[in-house]
């Protein structure tokens, strides 16, 4: 009893009074590793769908292919904090418009042999795909996600040549589906800790130019405000830099807790919409009684 109430008061201690990296240190040793639960990003910005309300922004965002060499660098980066990452989505935009999307799996599952390694595509291009990235995406243990949109692709099809194949897919979304608005309000007047606490993308972290965010909307904020002329800011305290911030204990620490950036995230209920194109309006993102517009 004795022992147990000491070991708990050293816990304690070491939460409270150890710097970052001997808690670092302490879980590399002793803890089984440091652990990132989730990274996405992207490989192209843009996509050949254009869908009303997508949280990435894609509807609004220009061309643009993320260099295979400066992802792997990335995630170099990354294994020097992070010893394992729980998930590692592949996205964009459409990730399958990248057209070395294949040479990405080989140096990626070397520098993450455990993580569970995911694409998430919106189908239309499976039928393009050649062979080699078929074979890549069994050989590394690269799993297909499909996000059953209510398009013209054969989601079915792609799923039992999956499996003939030994590659692990699923569906992403349910059949009836729907799209989240992000009701963001460009004032920035919500209270961060009520909209943090009940945001379902927290967990969603996303590495981008070395950087590291806690969720998908402020990388990629810059293009809401480019085409809309919009000024939703991002400040330093809304990222990780990871040439200047190298402890795991810290970043998991900063992301359990709001960044300035939630203050321009939705306070009220979550709204829903049916799926539709994107006519670009800016009220698919932004609270439109609040806004510019
Ligand atoms: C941004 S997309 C990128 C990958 C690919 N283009 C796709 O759609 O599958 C990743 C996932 O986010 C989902 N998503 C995007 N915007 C959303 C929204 N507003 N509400 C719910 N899911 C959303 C998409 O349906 C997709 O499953
Ligand atoms: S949600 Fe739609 S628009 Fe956005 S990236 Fe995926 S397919 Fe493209
Ligand atoms: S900025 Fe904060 S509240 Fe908004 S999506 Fe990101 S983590 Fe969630």
């Amino acid at each position: 009893m004795h022992i147990i109430f000491q070991l708990k008061k050293l816990t304690k201690y070491i939460a409270v009074f150890c710097p970052y990296p001997v808690k670092d240190f302490i879980k590399r040793y002793f803890g089984g590793g440091t652990f990132l639960s989730q990274v996405e990003f992207h490989l192209v910005d843009h996509c050949n769908l254009n869908c009303a309300c997508c949280n990435h922004f894609t509807p609004v965002t220009p061309e643009h292919f993320f260099k295979i060499e400066d992802i792997v660098s990335d995630f170099k980066k990354l294994k020097k904090i992070f010893d394992n990452i729980g998930k590692i989505f592949i996205l964009g935009g459409e990730p399958l418009l990248h057209p070395d999307i294949t040479k990405l799996f080989e140096p990626l599952r070397k520098i993450y042999p455990k993580s569970e390694i995911v694409i998430i595509t919106n189908g239309i291009l499976l039928d393009e795909m050649d062979e080699n990235f078929w074979n890549a995406l069994a050989e590394y243990n690269i799993a297909l996600s499909m996000t059953k949109y209510p398009i013209k692709v054969d989601y079915e099809k792609q799923l039992k040549k999956c499996d003939k194949l030994g590659i692990k897919s699923y569906f992403f979304n349910n059949p009836r589906f729907r799209m989240k608005k992000m009701n963001l309000d460009p004032d920035g007047r919500s209270d961060k800790n009520c909209t943090f606490n009940k945001c379902s993308e927290r967990k969603c972290h996303f590495l981008r130019d070395s950087k590291l965010y806690v969720c998908t909307a402020i990388p990629n904020i810059p293009f809401l405000n480019r085409h809309f002329n919009l000024n939703f800011e991002i400040t330093k305290n809304d990222y990780i830099d990871l040439d200047k911030t190298k402890s795991a204990t810290k970043i998991n620490s900063i992301f359990n807790h709001p960044v300035d950036f939630c203050r321009y995230c939705n306070e009220g209920e979550d709204e829903f919409v049916d799926y539709a194109i994107s006519k670009k309006e800016l009220g698919e993102w932004v609270k439109i009684d609040s806004s510019q517009n």
